[in-house]
């Protein structure tokens, strides 16, 4: 395989080249992570599911595109109960995903191209056919049975609280044969560890260092924020602003399963791993409010490196509401946090559909000059939208479990659109999923040649931003909000980028500042970039505009 290395692009850990000053960004702070979700992302052995030497064959893709790292969802051997987030083993590979060798390959690979790879490190629980919780629910005296969380029945029996699970239904299920109830925050098959213990503390920790020993450049951390729960298991209180609508574990704040104090001290321990090697990457799944969610940087930032910031998933599509969020996200970061912004996930529905196909090009436009690391969900750069499931082909356990209410992850799960050959590029087999019908069209070949197109325009950008320090991790200025213009500037040195984002479908203008002119240097439309400005910047319907100033 060809070597392609980015010029400019930073050098990989350990490698001598790259030991960042003291006050040099780090590559996660200019650089840009990509989403994979392995099991959609590319298939070699034509059984429909992705796999490793599948995202191998793809790294010259995501080169080209100019990313930095791929985050991987789980690789893990697992049942599959919840697509590998119900672990039997943290320390292999699925073979549906191919072996260790394969996974070498692909960080070898991925290095050599100056690319990192992040894993999915699952702490919260495991699945419940891990040999530990076999071992665990084998008796109440079994040495591993305080692993997990075991409580009574409430008197007269029942559940012993009120929590429910993320997934629906009681968060306890009773064991039978022994007579207690084992915590779950998701499936009944997913049992949550007790990271109260330390001898499960010092086996987790232990996992983190066996794949930094193969070479991972950091990891995602799924469900942080529920790691500790309540050390007396208090009821969580009703949600005052629940509708029925919203599915059932909304119906209560969950206050004494979630965010607990104590999660502190075990993010410490993790960072502690990963500080054990220079430049790895921690990020944390954490839906928090903005208040909650800063506090996960860690005392003098201690914490994980990146709280993965949600809220342009939750936020409304408006300039308002998106200018109001940036904002009171960068008033409350600490002085040594650095931001994160997220569009869409394997969770949540693509952003294609949730604000359209036009508004998703001023939404890249947004995600890629934003202060912050941005991260890119994989197909959101061709502009796939979710897919309609038929309800014979619903693979989603929250969908089964809650149908109907639009929680179902499928339809932003689908297979990578690589191309309009049959099965799109990703597989020679029947995919998992169904494709998208607007795969024929909507693909990396078609797209990667048409100039218009939204690959093209994500390419530009983030061409652009690895070109400009002032894009990459400069100063970040508000602008304001006119209408339905959000406006900002980036800065370094004497580089002066505005920023003009119209969320709105008719045409606006932003007037300059006296003495303010400068050059469009890129458009979310063909055409325009070179256009000088002076005195005010006209914007099409549905566009946004990087400005350099003068
Ligand atoms: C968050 C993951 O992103 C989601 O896909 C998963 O179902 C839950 N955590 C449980 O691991």
């Amino acid at each position: 395989m060809m070597e392609v290395r980015r010029p400019g692009g930073p050098a990989l850990p350990g490698t001598g080249r790259d030991k960042p000053e003291m006050d040099e960004p780090t590559w996660w702070q200019r650089g840009i992570v990509y989403h994979v979700y392995p099991r959609s992302f590319q298939d070699c052995n034509g059984d429909g599911v992705g796999d490793l030497p599948g995202i191998t064959s793809r790294l010259d893709y995501l080169c080209w595109l100019g990313v930095d790292a791929i985050w991987i969802s789980p690789i893990y051997p697992s049942p599959m109960a919840d697509f590998g987030y119900d672990v039997t083993d943290h320390c292999a590979v699925h073979p549906m995903f191919g072996t260790l060798a394969d996974f070498d390959d692909l960080v070898a690979e991925a290095h050599r191209r100056d690319l990192r790879v992040l894993l999915d490190y699952v702490p919260n629980h495991t699945s419940d056919r891990h040999p530990w919780f076999v071992e665990s629910r084998a008796s109440r005296d079994n040495p591993r049975r305080d692993w997990y969380i075991w409580r009574d029945p409430a008197p007269g029996g029942g559940p012993p609280n009120n929590w429910v699970a993320n997934f629906g239904g009681s968060a306890w299920t009773l064991d039978e044969r022994t007579g207690q109830n084992y915590y779950h925050a998701y499936l009944p098959d997913q049992p949550d560890l007790n990271w109260r213990n330390p001898a499960v503390r010092a086996k987790m920790l232990d996992v983190l260092r066996f794949w930094l020993d193969r070479g991972v450049d950091g990891f995602r951390v799924d469900a942080l924020r529920q790691v500790i729960k309540d050390d007396q298991f208090r009821d969580n209180p009703p949600n005052p602003d629940y509708r029925p609508g919203m599915g059932p574990y909304q119906s209560l704040l969950p206050r004494y399963s979630t965010d607990r104090p104590e999660v502190q001290d075990v993010i410490r321990a993790m960072r502690g791993v990963l500080d054990e090697r220079p430049g790895r990457l921690m990020i944390g799944e954490l839906y928090l409010p903005i208040h909650r969610l800063v506090t996960y940087y860690g005392e003098g930032g201690s914490g994980v490196h990146l709280p993965a910031n949600f809220h342009l998933l939750l936020t409304p599509w408006n300039a308002e509401a998106v200018g109001a969020l940036v904002d009171a996200y960068e008033r409350a970061l600490p002085e040594f946090g650095w931001p994160n912004w997220v569009l869409s996930n394997h969770d949540r529905h693509r952003v294609a559909s949730r604000v359209g196909e036009a508004q998703a090009r001023v939404a890249a436009m947004l995600l890629l000059t934003l202060r912050g690391t941005p991260t890119i969900y994989y197909g959101d750069e061709i502009g796939m939208h979710d897919v309609p499931i038929p309800p014979g082909r619903v693979q989603d356990p929250w969908e089964k479990n809650v149908p109907g209410l639009g929680l179902g992850r499928d339809p932003e799960r689908t297979p990578m659109q690589w191309s309009p050959d049959p099965g799109a590029g990703f597989t020679e087999g029947e995919p998992w999923l169904p494709l998208s019908d607007e795969y024929p069209e909507r693909n990396v070949m078609a797209e990667r040649a048409e100039p218009g197109s939204m690959l093209n325009l994500y390419h530009r950008l983030i061409t652009l931003r690895r070109a400009e320090t002032a894009l990459a991790v400069g100063r970040y200025r508000p602008r304001g909000v006119r209408g339905d213009v959000l406006a900002y500037e980036r800065l370094d040195g004497d580089r002066r980028f505005l920023v003009l984002l119209n969320l709105g479908h008719e045409s606006a203008k932003w007037a300059l500042e006296p003495d303010e002119a400068g050059e469009v240097v890129l458009s979310t439309h063909l055409g325009r970039g070179g256009d000088s400005v002076a005195d005010a910047a006209r914007l099409r319907p549905d566009e946004g505009l990087v400005i350099a100033l003068a």
